[in-house]
């Protein structure tokens, strides 16, 4: 089979998206968008998968997510977007992919142990929660994608896929399914306003690519910045520092960040002033993606609109792709 060009990635609708998705996916995804078949899923069933009991939080924000994807410049022309619970046939790929995984496989992703622990389960992990790098599997595989533009924390999921793919095709004499690899930022993973390894909204230490103008500067001017600092006057530390990483990832005007390192690392400027130009160099970077975004928050049904046809079209790529997977297997039986 030849291989497709294509990609699938996707977001959990549980919030608004912030300058960390960004920097780990979203301009990943513009910059390929032109080189390849590209489809944006909402992720709404893993979703679920620890929000089961609270689905409005999920149906609330399938829109924000989208309008996010679309804000920073995807194009709606050239990307297709569609919403994962209107698509059985992944579930039913699922299905299938479960025999081709064993427990121990499941169990050892390290991505999933993490979450096991922030969430807070206790002793009741939902077993669709555990499952669910086996579903995202699927997300992936039913569109036979073979690039997942990703956080580096999705690594695993992305592996996992791979080895599923590649164990269906050999258990089943069959190359439906390509090999599957991510697409990761290189900058790598950006730190939290608090100076955390992780930006997320649950955290709290998250800046939303929604967030106003007012918004950017008070959370700026809450950052976290060199500890060891307490005057203007001290020699400060620009390694590690999350104001400095800020800078260089968001202000384009590289001689005042170089001009502003110089002076922080000899004393000679306050946090204020570092902090007051970072701020307007995010509110630059931010300005385009809320202009883009204010004219779908003006016009949501034209978000509605996207995903449905978007999901249409998806839906006609799931249904052969699973009569391809149904013949490989031997179970199509009444497709004679
Ligand atoms: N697990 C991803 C996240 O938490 C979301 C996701 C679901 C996804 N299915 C996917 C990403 C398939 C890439 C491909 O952000």
């Amino acid at each position: 089979m030849e291989t497709l060009k294509r990609i699938l990635t996707g977001d959990r609708p549980t919030g608004k998206l912030h300058l960390g998705h960004y920097i780990g996916s979203l301009q990943n995804r513009v910059k390929l968008q032109d080189e390849y078949q590209t489809f944006v899923m909402v992720a709404d069933v893993q979703a679920l998968t620890d929000n089961f009991d609270n689905p409005e939080k999920i149906t609330q924000n399938i829109l924000e997510t989208t309008m996010d994807n679309l804000a920073v410049g995807l194009d709606p022309k050239k990307v297709t977007f569609f919403i994962q619970s209107q698509i059985p046939e992944i579930a039913e790929l699922t299905v299938f992919f479960m025999n081709l995984v064993t427990h121990s496989q499941v169990l050892r992703n390290p991505t999933v142990k993490t979450e096991i622990v922030q969430k807070n389960f206790g002793e009741s992990i939902p077993f669709g929660f555990v499952a669910y790098p086996i579903s995202q599997a699927a997300d992936i595989l039913f569109l036979r994608a073979s690039l997942v533009p990703v956080g580096d924390d999705q690594a695993p999921m992305l592996e996992l896929a791979d080895e599923i793919g590649k164990r269906f095709n050999r258990t089943y004499t069959t190359d439906v399914f390509p090999e599957v690899k991510g697409y990761y930022s290189n900058v790598g993973r950006l730190v939290g306003t608090d100076g955390n390894a992780k930006m997320s909204k649950s955290i709290g230490n998250a800046i939303l690519l929604s967030d106003s103008e007012d918004e950017v500067i008070a959370k700026v001017k809450k950052m976290y910045t060199d500890p060891n600092r307490i005057r203007p006057t001290d020699p400060g530390k620009v390694e590690g520092n999350p104001v400095f990483i800020y800078h260089d990832t968001f202000n384009s005007n590289k001689d005042e960040v170089d001009e502003l390192k110089q002076r922080y690392i000899k004393g000679q400027v306050g946090d204020v002033e570092v902090k007051e130009k970072l701020a307007k160099a995010i509110n630059v970077f931010l300005e385009p993606i809320r202009e883009r975004r204010k004219v779908y928050e003006q016009n949501p049904q034209l978000v509605v609109d996207i995903l449905k046809e978007g999901t249409k079209k998806t839906k006609a790529e799931a249904e052969a792709t699973m009569m391809i997977v149904k013949d490989a297997m031997g179970i199509n039986y009444f497709e004679k």
